[in-house]
């Protein structure tokens, strides 16, 4: 009979986009990156084997043209830049297995192998190519895609460009790519962005140019040295070249492939058809999934340089907190669509969320607790009022964080917050006297708040695990494991709780 310990746990890929090293880490790559980081942990929590990858992207013109403004070799401009970003992310409690930077020397050999791998394939041949280029898109449009003549992201003009380059054959796929959609109809959430990415496809596929020879600053293809690969070609590659293609077959073999691509919808053309048709060439299997989320925005508007309206993320944890940001980030937008940043919207959902809901059910069970049971934990009840909202909690956030939808996964979980509260208040154990009715609905609460911090963890770890230590938990969440550690009835009781200082002191609203 095979055990469930016995079984090899499932592998979990996941992957953030790679930031460009032309600005410093802001609020919309922290968005993107914590909810990669949340459904990493969830993960983790569940018994996959995780293999969680980020990192930064920092060959092509739009650096190139960064480092000449700021002075610098390109090299000592993204050295300069790419350590930015995994001090934000240590600082965000990021849990990333590996940083991939693009000028490492694993990628470079990587990506000449893929490159090779394409030629080989008659996938790549020599053209010219004149037309529109956005350099702060790194990418090609045609004059329908501008907008007043501009580009439709950056709203800047565009460039002419004339150039002979090699170009991939994207348009060789476009029946392979809509035949593998059509197998897997599931591969990209939400599912509405797979019309976009079929109406696409369907529209024809034109070649793209993959290399460049007008500036140096990239990995020179392998057949041909006067020429550099495309950044995007460069970029995409990095979920292989991170995981050991062209350096650990045994490595690749095991992770790949990947179970998400998590990304903003701005880069979906890349990663959803470019991509898959890249790794088809190569002869590797496409991503099996991809995530795709909206954008943040600022006053309406996404974060720039430019429009002025950048928000940097460390500013807003010295204010709120580290977990109270991780949860406004997590809990505020449905995954997918767009949401508007604001500091009333932040403080509205700590105060609500946190103070009045979380950390007011802690404060309530310690001090009833220590005021009723001599701060000894009661056990709770096999048959307690409490077990049916528990199960429905636990289903409910399991399927949510399945389809990627962490706000609705929160949302499950705070049911059981909200469910312990109102039975508290049902009961009122504060005017109750000392005894086995008290002790019970007592130990109910400390069995739903023990189960609460397991599935709020991945959202809130440094947070959920001081509360784990109160209620007298003993370890690591990270090392519980679902379905058996949230099934009702796992708390032991028996242990002293500690009430300590409140974890979500409420917040007003400041000028800031
Ligand atoms: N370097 C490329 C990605 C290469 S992946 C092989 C790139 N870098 S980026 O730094 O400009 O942006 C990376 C990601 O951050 C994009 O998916 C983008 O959507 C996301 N975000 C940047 N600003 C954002 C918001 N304001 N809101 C949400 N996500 C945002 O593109």
């Amino acid at each position: 009979m095979v055990t469930p310990s016995e079984n090899t746990p499932a592998k979990f890929y996941a992957t953030t986009p790679i930031y460009y090293v032309n600005a410093k880490p802001h609020l919309g790559h922290a968005y993107t990156t914590i909810i990669s980081d949340a459904l990493a942990r969830w993960h983790r929590l569940i018994g996959d084997d995780v293999h969680f990858l980020t990192g930064t992207d920092e060959h092509g013109l739009k650096i190139q043209q960064a480092a000449d403004a700021a002075g610098l070799a390109p090299q000592a401009f993204a050295d300069s830049i790419a350590p930015l970003f995994a001090e934000a992310w240590g600082k965000l409690n990021i849990s990333h297995d590996d940083f991939i930077r693009t000028t490492e020397q694993r990628h470079r050999v990587g990506v000449q192998k893929l490159l090779q791998a394409c030629y080989d394939n008659g996938d790549i041949e020599l053209d010219t190519y004149s037309g529109l280029y956005c350099v702060a898109c790194e990418a090609y449009f045609t004059e329908d895609d501008l907008v007043e003549g501009n580009c439709p992201i950056h709203k800047k003009p565009v460039e002419y460009v004339e150039e002979e380059n090699y170009f991939f054959r994207l348009s060789r796929y476009g029946d392979r790519l809509l035949q593998w959609y059509r197998d897997h109809p599931n591969s990209i959430v939400p599912d509405y962005r797979m019309n976009e990415v079929i109406g696409f496809i369907k529209q024809g596929l034109l070649d793209f140019s993959i290399s460049r020879n007008s500036f140096s600053w990239g990995i020179e293809l392998p057949w041909d040295d006067k020429h550099i690969a495309y950044v995007w070609f460069d970029a995409l590659a990095n979920y292989i070249t991170a995981i050991g293609y062209g350096t650990d077959d045994e490595m690749f073999n095991r992770h790949w492939p990947v179970d998400y691509h998590l990304i903003g919808k701005d880069i979906i053309r890349f990663h959803c058809v470019y991509w898959p048709a890249m790794l088809m060439s190569a002869g590797l299997e496409p991503p099996k999934g991809w995530a795709v989320g909206g954008w943040l925005l600022v006053g309406g508007e996404k974060m720039s340089k430019t429009t002025g309206n950048v928000v940097n993320p460390l500013d807003l944890i010295d204010d709120i907190g580290l977990d109270g940001f991780r949860y406004y980030v997590l809990a505020e937008t449905p995954y997918g669509a767009d949401g508007d940043f604001t500091y009333e919207g932040l403080i509205g959902r700590y105060n609500s969320d946190l103070a009045n809901n979380l950390g007011n059910l802690l404060s309530r069970v310690a001090t009833v607790v220590g005021k009723k049971c001599n701060g000894m934990s009661p056990a709770p009840l096999a048959d307690s009022p409490l077990a049916l909202p528990a199960a429905e909690a636990v289903r409910e956030t399991m399927a949510r964080w399945a389809d990627v939808q962490p706000s609705r996964a929160l949302e499950a979980t705070w049911q059981l917050i909200r469910a312990t509260n109102a039975y508290l208040e049902n009961n009122e154990p504060w005017k109750a006297e000392p005894g086995p009715a008290l002790d019970a609905v007592m130990g109910d609460a400390l069995e739903a708040l023990r189960i609460v911090c397991i599935l709020a963890s991945p959202a809130i770890p440094e947070t959920a695990q001081t509360i784990w230590e109160r209620i007298g938990m003993p370890g690591q969440i990270t090392d519980q494991r679902l379905p058996l550690a949230v099934a009702w009835g796992g708390y032991p009781g028996g242990i002293s709780i500690d009430k300590g200082e409140p974890l979500f002191p409420r917040r007003k609203l400041t000028e800031n």
